[in-house]
């Protein structure tokens, strides 16, 4: 007999689900969920990250890097678009690999995808962060750097620790995130970086994208070829959310059709305006100089618009504003299924009568990731999520081949072309990003794994409810 951390989910249970994953209205077409995506995905790695992975690693090359994360999210995308057509339940990558690859399996993921949410949520804070500390200076006002750095050269990122906090006490009380207002915040924030592409694009020197490769340092990952993979794994965060979608199929019109679509579309979308950006960063100002938290108003004080510099920021501390938000009510839900099905203890189940959410469970997250934000730098932070989600990314390229074999008669509305060729690469290419990642995010990543092995088999194991028990 299998060990019982090997039991599976069928199709059927997750379709059926808790009775509450029922009550959904339908309200979001191809356009909202598109646009859900693109509110997910544009945030910090954009915004932030993109400055450290060209002035550090790849140089002007840090266009190639986009180039090259957006085919392994592509493909990726592809393979959740299969997946969410196949099972259009709200738990996503957790339910899907439940059903594929079993329970341990699902754990793992479960953990690992705190690394993309809760982490996530802590890095776009601390560039949230930088980005407010910056507008602040412009309007004259100078907070103290103690207060708004890490542990180490200050004391406590304050800013970013708040507005935590302040997204978690609205969540906490009931967010109806009406796909109206991300899509007025999405606008927005697409109206920003056409103009900043545009603007940027006019004051091009193109003597910066010379050298456009530059040569390795001798050392792997400093420039060259093994700086534009490592690079690649860097901004490859600036990517994440795209999953956000699939996690919206029950409250899709025709989930089969639309969200397979949104999934696409928006990382389409978000691919053409990151290289855009990443080609005007680099082009304006040289690549050297891109190493600050706030890497788009050093190519804003390069062309002299200052009233443009203050909409940026305004634009970058909204659009990372719901980033935030959607990343910390995702890691709620994410806890409140592994909960039900006993992976967890009750308290990430429990709603609060009054507010109908997980109040308290979101208040825990809320405080833990205010933490994180508060203590530690964002490129450290960052690495961490982009190692989690690459490892879950590769486990669902996995489930698509295992399903496929294994249930070859169950309809599919939509299909990877190429497989198992393409979700082979898929997992090749999420593995060869995590190469391009320093050792000491793998270190952190086994700790963190470990860890997650110790809670699952001192608790999860023990309390997990299967199928006929
Ligand atoms: N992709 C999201 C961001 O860059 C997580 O902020």
């Amino acid at each position: 007999m299998k060990p019982s951390f090997f039991a599976r989910k069928t199709i059927e249970d997750v379709q059926a689900g808790p009775a509450e994953s029922h009550t959904f209205p339908r309200s979001l077409g191809p356009w909202s969920l598109t646009a859900l995506g693109v509110g997910a995905i544009i945030g910090a790695g954009i915004f932030v990250l993109t400055g450290a992975a060209a002035a550090r690693y790849a140089g002007p090359a840090v266009i190639l890097s986009f180039a090259l994360a957006g085919v392994a999210c592509a493909i990726v995308a592809l393979c959740y678009a299969e997946l969410a057509a196949l099972i259009p339940v709200s738990g996503s990558t957790y339910s899907y690999v439940y059903i594929a690859l079993g329970e341990i399996f699902a754990w793992i993921i479960g953990w690992d995808l705190a690394l993309e949410y809760a982490m996530g949520a802590a890095t776009v804070a601390v560039g949230w962060s930088g980005y407010l500390v910056s507008l602040l200076a412009n309007l004259g006002l100078h907070l103290p750097e103690r207060f708004t750095s890490p542990l180490g050269p200050g004391l406590f990122n304050a800013p970013a620790a708040l507005i935590v906090l302040a997204i978690t006490a609205l969540l906490a009380q009931g967010t109806r995130e009406s796909a109206r207002v991300n899509n007025v915040m999405v606008g927005f924030k697409l109206a920003v970086v056409l103009v900043v592409i545009v603007a940027g694009a006019l004051h091009v020197v193109p003597a910066n994208w010379t050298p456009f490769l530059p040569d390795n340092t001798g050392e792997f990952g400093h420039f060259g070829w093994s700086g534009v993979l490592r690079g690649a794994a860097v901004v490859f965060f600036a990517y994440i959310g795209f999953d956000a979608v699939s996690t919206a199929a029950q409250e899709a019109h025709e989930p089969q059709r639309t969200v397979p679509l949104g999934l696409l579309a928006s990382l389409a979308v978000c691919t053409a305006l990151y290289i855009g950006v990443s080609a005007v960063l680099t082009g304006v100002v040289p690549f050297a100089l891109l190493d600050r938290p706030d890497p788009i108003s050093a190519v804003i004080d390069a062309i002299g618009l200052p009233w443009l510099a203050i909409v940026v920021k305004f634009a970058a501390l909204a659009g990372l504003t719901t980033v935030i938000l959607v990343l910390l009510f995702g890691q709620a839900r994410i806890l409140f299924a592994m909960a039900n099905d006993g992976l967890l203890p009750g308290f990430f189940a429990r709603i609060s009568p009054r507010f109908r959410t997980p109040a308290s469970s979101q208040a825990l997250v809320g405080l833990v990731v205010a933490a994180l934000a508060g203590l530690l730098p964002i490129d450290i932070l960052g690495e961490m999520v982009s190692i989690g989600t690459l490892a879950a990314f590769a486990l669902v390229c996995m489930a698509v081949m295992y399903l496929r074999r294994r249930h070859p008669e169950t309809p599919r509305p939509f299909r990877v072309p190429g497989s198992p060729v393409i979700p082979a690469l898929g997992v090749l290419a999420c593995l060869g990003l995590m190469a391009g990642l320093p050792w000491e995010t793998w270190t952190r990543l086994f700790v963190w794994l470990g860890v997650g092995m110790v809670i699952y088999f001192g608790y999860g194991q023990r309390h997990a409810r299967r199928s006929g028990t």
